[in-house]
């Protein structure tokens, strides 16, 4: 089988959806690989690296669409909802497609996909597993933007994190406050940590109190409970109104007391809860700042701005999005781990297995023969059960 990856499109994306160093274990699995020409060069990859590990390169995207059995992409249309489009007409029917799809964004861009017969597998939606877990490329790159998200904080702040004692007197450390601790929530707090901030964290699930501690981070404890606060796949449930009502009054005094606050509070496929209201805001120091990770779908801070930097009465908010492209070497190479332990668990014997009473296959197949046949997607968009699938 022929595995082709094409130069990402999403403006300013700088990964790759695989590197070199993978080639060995995919070519063992019987999977050869055609590059375009370029893709992996942003990401510290060049041509060469991937010839001298038994790649082809091509110079034409649509060669390359129409030589592979499988496209392994970063953000493909769907995650790529400004330029994906354009490799529709590239796709073959029952070609396979791996990669970031944003499965509960919308259901024409997936119906789109389903309409050109692609079988398509979201990493979205692997199972939070043991099994799955070389495959889990939402926790890859959100371990990157958990880092990043510090480092910028760091950058745009003008204090610095650590406590020094020096000749010129003392300088106090940072606070830093992260909201949700989820992989980047935890990510952020280590490295907040070793650059020398005094952090405190707070997550509506109390199951991550214990390692927020070992992290060396103060947990905040709100005299509040929310109801269910973990689904069984691990994730926050929604709240209602009157509880995040309580939630964004009770974080208010630990808000206006940090230099930064980092928020990484998503529920999946909803709105991200506003947590740090416009009034909390003007309660910060000026100089403070606010990394919002949640600024994509909706931001955690009311006065976010997606993908850019605000001052606000002196406190800078930052939504930037997509972070983990601003660290491509190390997240190409994360994530064409993450998508070669998926395609040797799909691919035996140089052809694929497609077994859905495999979790891992049932929960990230997203479509196949013209038609949307996961079922928690069909769940989540109000279609109609098909009578074949299997329950995910
Ligand atoms: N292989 C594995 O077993 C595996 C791998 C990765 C993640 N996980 C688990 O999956 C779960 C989700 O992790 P994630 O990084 O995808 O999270 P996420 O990106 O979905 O959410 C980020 C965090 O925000 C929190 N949050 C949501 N609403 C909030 C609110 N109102 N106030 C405060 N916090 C709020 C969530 O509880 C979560 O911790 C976690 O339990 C994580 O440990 C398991």
């Amino acid at each position: 089988m022929i595995v082709g990856v094409p130069r990402e499109s999403y403006p300013g994306e700088r990964r790759v959806a695989l590197v070199p160093a993978v080639l060995p274990t995919l070519a063992k699995a019987g999977l050869e690989v055609v590059l375009e020409a370029g893709a992996g060069a942003e990401a510290g990859y060049p041509d060469a690296e991937y010839v001298a590990k038994g790649a082809k390169i091509l110079a034409d995207r649509a060669e390359l669409f129409r030589t592979a059995d499988v496209i392994t992409q970063v953000l493909c249309y769907g995650a790529n909802d400004r330029t994906g489009k354009a490799d529709l007409p590239l796709f073959r029917r029952d070609q396979i497609l791996i990669g970031f799809l944003r499965p509960l964004g919308s259901v024409e861009t997936i119906t789109d996909i389903a309409g050109k017969g692609v079988t398509a597998f979201s990493v979205e939606l692997m199972p939070r597993s043991t099994r799955a877990q070389s495959m889990d490329a939402l926790s890859s790159m959100s371990t990157i933007a958990g880092y990043k998200a510090v480092l910028i904080a760091a950058d745009a702040l003008p204090k610095m994190f650590p406590m020094l004692t020096t000749a010129a007197g003392t300088i106090t450390p940072a606070r830093v406050l992260i909201i949700g601790c989820g992989v980047a929530g935890l990510q952020a707090i280590a490295t907040a940590r070793r650059l020398g901030a005094v952090v405190s964290a707070y997550d509506v699930r109390p199951a991550v109190k214990e390692q927020v501690h070992s992290l060396g981070a103060r947990f905040v404890e709100l005299p509040i409970e929310a109801k269910d606060a973990q689904d069984a796949r691990g994730y926050a449930r929604a709240q209602d109104e009157e509880f995040y009502r309580k939630q964004r009054e009770l974080l208010g005094k630990v808000v206006a007391e940090s230099d930064v606050v980092i928020t990484t509070a998503v529920v999946p496929g909803k709105k991200s809860p506003v947590l740090v209201t416009k009034e909390m805001v003007a309660g910060m120091a000026p100089g403070s700042v606010i990394v919002d990770l949640a600024s994509e779908r909706g931001g955690n801070c009311e006065l976010t701005k997606a993908g850019e930097k605000i001052a606000v009465n002196g406190v800078t908010i930052i939504g930037w999005f997509n972070l983990a492209s601003t660290v491509p070497y190390h997240a190409s190479q994360m994530y064409a781990r993450n998508l070669t332990a998926f395609l040797v668990h799909l691919v035996k014997d140089g052809k694929l297995q497609l077994n859905t009473a495999d979790e891992i296959i049932r929960d990230t197949l997203l479509t196949q023969s013209g038609e949307i046949v996961n079922a928690r997607l069909r769940e989540v968009f109000q279609l109609p059960a098909l009578a074949t699938q299997g329950s995910a």
